[in-house]
């Protein structure tokens, strides 16, 4: 049997194809049927008139259930009015296994907890199918941007000694006879060890966060890929971020229209937000938040509300720039200009998305990184490798993070990243 994709369809106009997959809905009863098919490339109708199929096939089009997998001889016949749409004319029909007659998810409204408990199916669906097939284009439009500009490709571990942000967020474990490891929260430690052999490289990998903030933006377990380049400041870090983000999107809107459409994406709004990004310090933000009714202190991190509220009003992403020093992470350089901030910036996605990216130019001076070290309390041992990328050559650089998750919810315009990875865990879902 040679097998044809549905999305191939449109290349077999009145010849006989066999496509294999699985029927998700059955329309009519008696002389016609029309089945409803996909096979992960596409989904098509087939129609059965019974009169002209023999008795086989008149018997599977009748006892066929949902979700059933089967395959499907038919003409591929064009709709008349629509030239993209293409029906297969059914002869054959073999059922490779008849599913139950108990199908938990049906064409009726189903509860969040309910459609994350059938994860495994749920899957199935066409929103479930679409945002999966957006996830891997811009998983794909990252490596190829990265490939394009000389960024090797590096496997960070995930196994670690040491915390990358922050220790109130490890996952930890216990490690034979060598005490605890952490589960590791971003690749970007080992990336800036990399980055002294290949020059720029970057890493895509699961992180995992113990947060347990219930919130429509957090996982415990995501896709993180942190991008870090020698002899580069931060200027130059958010120059490449934009690049990429734009690369991303342009991929997207190339691609997958399709799949936009199925989720009722708001295809102008990402149009929009892929012209030039704008620029704001957090100084400004703050001014900015505070007019707007936020509490908001001038040495406050920015609270998920007040990155709601701000990227509502704007149609591009935006960088936030310079934040105080004592609300992010050890390893950020200190603004020359003034040293209570830092030579970081965190990207937010408009439309109330907000934090996608996190970056930074990083501190490359041995000793005032390991007097940041002893300032936050870390272990200084288990830092000792770190602290010798500034003994041996050291350079000015600096790197970025993304969350695969919020990218993917932002770009699908989903209102949760529950819906934006195979299988989400937080603190309370870890099945399937
Ligand atoms: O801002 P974060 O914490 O930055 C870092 O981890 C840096 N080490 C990255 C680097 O410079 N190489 O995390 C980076 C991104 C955030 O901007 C956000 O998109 C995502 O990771 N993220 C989460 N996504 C889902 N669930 C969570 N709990 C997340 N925490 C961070
Ligand atoms: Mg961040």
């Amino acid at each position: 049997m040679t097998r044809t994709l549905i999305q191939d369809l449109k290349n077999h106009i009145g010849q006989e194809v066999t496509i294999a997959g699985w029927m998700y809905n059955k329309r009519g009863s008696g002389k016609l049927y029309f089945l409803q098919l996909r096979d992960g490339s596409g989904t098509t109708q087939g129609v059965v008139e019974i009169a002209n199929v023999d008795p086989a096939t008149a018997k599977a089009a009748e006892e066929l259930t949902q979700e059933s997998s089967l395959t499907v001889t038919g003409r591929v016949n064009q709709h008349p009015k629509n030239p993209d749409i293409f029906e297969l004319q059914v002869n054959n029909i073999t059922i490779i296994q008849l599913a139950g007659p108990d199908y938990p998810i049906s064409k009726k409204e189903h509860g969040i907890d309910f459609l994350l408990d059938n994860r495994h199916l749920w899957l199935r669906s066409d929103r479930q199918w679409a945002i999966q097939r957006i996830r891997d284009t811009i998983i794909r439009a990252t490596v190829d941007y990265f490939h394009t500009n000389n960024f090797t490709k590096f496997d960070s571990p995930i196994l670690t000694p040491n915390a990358c942000e922050g220790t109130t967020e490890l996952f930890d474990i216990e490690y034979f006879e060598l005490g605890k490891a952490y589960l590791s929260q971003s690749g970007q430690l080992y990336l800036e060890a990399a980055i002294m052999s290949l020059g720029r490289a970057y890493d895509f990998g699961p992180v995992f966060r113990a947060e347990k903030s219930k919130t429509r933006r957090h996982l415990t377990e995501f896709w993180m890929m942190d991008a870090e380049a020698a002899f580069a400041d931060y200027k130059d870090n958010m120059n490449t971020q934009e690049e990429l983000v734009h690369a991303i999107l342009t991929a997207v809107l190339t691609e997958r229209q399709a799949e936009l459409k199925i989720l009722e994406r708001n295809v102008e709004a990402l149009e929009k937000a892929n012209l030039p990004f704008i620029h704001k310090t957090h100084a400004e933000v703050v001014k900015e938040l505070q007019s707007m009714g936020s509490d908001i202190q001038e040495t406050d991190d920015l609270g998920g509300d007040d990155e709601t509220i701000l990227t509502k009003k704007y149609d591009q992403p935006i960088f936030v720039e310079k934040y105080p020093a004592p609300v992010k992470a050890f390893y950020m350089k200190r603004d020359p200009e003034d040293e209570s901030r830092v030579l970081c910036s965190d990207l937010l996605a408009p439309e109330g998305y907000g934090e996608i990216i996190g970056g930074s130019q990083r501190e490359d001076d041995y000793d005032k990184l390991l007097a940041r070290i002893r300032e936050h309390k870390l272990p200084e041992a288990a830092f000792s490798w770190y602290l010798d990328l500034r003994k041996y050559g050291s350079v000015p650089h600096s790197g970025f993070g993304y969350g695969l998750e919020r990218l993917v919810t932002w770009i699908c315009g989903l209102d949760h990243v529950r819906e934006s990875i195979p299988f989400a865990r937080t603190p309370y879902r870890l099945t399937p």
